[in-house]
């Protein structure tokens, strides 16, 4: 088998411009452009890179962005002052705290001084209780961007096994609970995993989110199996890699995603629709 591959750069273009659409109307309406506010701090090369892609795909779609970059000596109370205001601001819906942060900021803290309903991450531990209690408001946004690539195969879920690989509070967990909303027999395997070959071997969907180069070996994959790859990592030659090893996994699986242009569109674009879900929800208020 060759797999056919899960297209994200595509696919999110397709999204882009429902999304254009919707904000056309919006406004068309007198209603107010989705706001979204973005911080960084510091100068993390590739934080650079995810902000800047970020503010230019807001833009495209016609949102309101508002960016603070700010050096890495700003202080906890300095930034929690900020997130106050921008939680009080009627143009801005979602704020994004670009991670990861200097050491001496309290990064749980600052994910839970922004207001729930503007946690367009999805990152608040009300959003992750919510999706928990399968009640999703603001989800994740790279495991929603997976589960829209899923949507994309037309392959039935529910009741398919799912392995995920990596337990981050930002990945792994999330993503775990999504595929369980959708109905997957879920495992999660973890740095203290025992066989996580063989926990993969199984799996109908992997989903890996490690950020280690060719940590799933193509031969671990079962015939047919769909493989996502949210690793990503810059080698010391500039080029990216995944944690699949790639041709390998091609060869048994039925879709998978390439590296670059696979699951990172994805989540961009998941956090413009949370955005857009966010504006909606500050219309009704
Ligand atoms: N750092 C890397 N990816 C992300 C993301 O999706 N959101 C935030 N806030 N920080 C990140």
């Amino acid at each position: 088998m060759t797999a056919r591959i899960l297209d994200g750069k595509s696919i999110a273009k397709g999204l882009r411009a429902t999304l254009c659409e919707e904000v056309r109307q919006r406004l068309a309406l007198g209603l107010r452009a989705p706001g979204l506010a973005v911080i960084l701090i510091g100068n993390d090369p590739a934080s650079l890179v995810y902000v800047k892609a970020k503010r230019r795909d807001c833009e495209e779609v016609g949102f309101h962005s508002a960016a603070y970059h700010f050096e890495e000596a700003i202080t906890q109370a300095e930034l929690e002052k900020l997130l106050d205001e921008l939680n009080a601001d009627p143009q801005i819906h979602g704020i994004l705290v670009q991670t990861p942060l200097p050491a001496h900021i309290n990064s749980d803290a600052i994910i839970e001084r922004i207001d729930p309903l503007k946690d367009v991450d999805g990152f608040h531990p009300y959003n992750i209780g919510r999706l928990a209690v399968r009640r999703p408001a603001l989800r994740s946004c790279t495991p929603l961007g997976v589960m829209q690539l899923l949507d994309h195969t037309g392959v039935a879920i529910r009741g398919l096994d799912a392995t995920v690989i990596g337990a981050s509070n930002h990945l792994g967990r999330p993503m775990g609970l999504e595929l369980l909303l959708a109905g997957c027999t879920v495992t999660t395997a973890h740095k203290f995993s025992r066989n996580t070959r063989a926990v993969v071997q199984r799996a109908d969907i992997v989903v890996s989110a490690v950020g280690k180069p060719g940590l799933v070996s193509g031969e671990w994959i079962k015939p047919g199996a769909i493989v996502i790859d949210v690793g990503i990592t810059r080698a010391a030659n500039g080029k990216l890699h995944g944690d699949v090893q790639f041709e390998a996994a091609s060869e048994r699986a039925s879709w998978i995603t390439p590296v670059p242009g696979g699951v990172g569109p994805m989540t961009v674009i998941s956090l413009l629709q949370n955005t857009l879900t966010a504006a909606r929800w500050a219309d009704a208020r």
